[in-house]
């Protein structure tokens, strides 16, 4: 289960996204917000944070204006790694080796088009090398 969430600036992404979600068969929850009225992006990290600590969800997606406060947002909350990608590149090598477990993105930086094959990418990639990069993941979390 993929949980979504984003604030007024992530919203119109976010429906490219569960477009996409919807043609893959990828069950996702959609935890708001719901509209391009103005709302506060660290509630909608919190909640999304949240559904992956409690293991109701495995991997989640978070989309701002930019992506930046609201990976902000997540990354306080622990056992949250909370990637901002704005390319392929890295949303493959935040999975291989920081084993991320959320993706944040810009809705006014990237375009649906790259948009969904950056979580096309995220979705798809296992995290790998644990010999080399677990240590580094549990150094993060003392
Ligand atoms: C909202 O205008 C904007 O500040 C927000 O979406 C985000 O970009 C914050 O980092």
């Amino acid at each position: 289960m993929i949980a979504l969430g984003c604030d007024h600036g992530g919203y119109e992404l976010k429906q490219e996204i569960i477009k996409y979600l919807e043609e893959k068969n990828i069950p996702y929850k959609d935890f708001g917000c719901h509209s391009t009225e103005a709302v506060d992006y660290p509630i909608y990290a919190r909640m999304v944070g949240k559904a992956i600590q409690t293991g109701e969800c495995e991997k989640g997606i978070l989309i701002c204006g930019t992506g930046i406060g609201i990976s902000i947002a997540a990354n306080k909350m622990k056992g949250i790694r909370a990637a901002l990608c704005t390319d392929c590149f890295c949303a493959e090598a935040t999975r291989e080796h920081n084993d991320a477990n959320i993706l944040a993105l810009g809705g006014r930086v990237v375009g649906p088009g790259l948009a969904v094959k950056i979580v096309d990418t995220f979705l798809n990639t296992e995290f790998s090398h644990a010999e080399r990069h677990q240590k580094r993941i549990d150094l993060i979390e003392e």
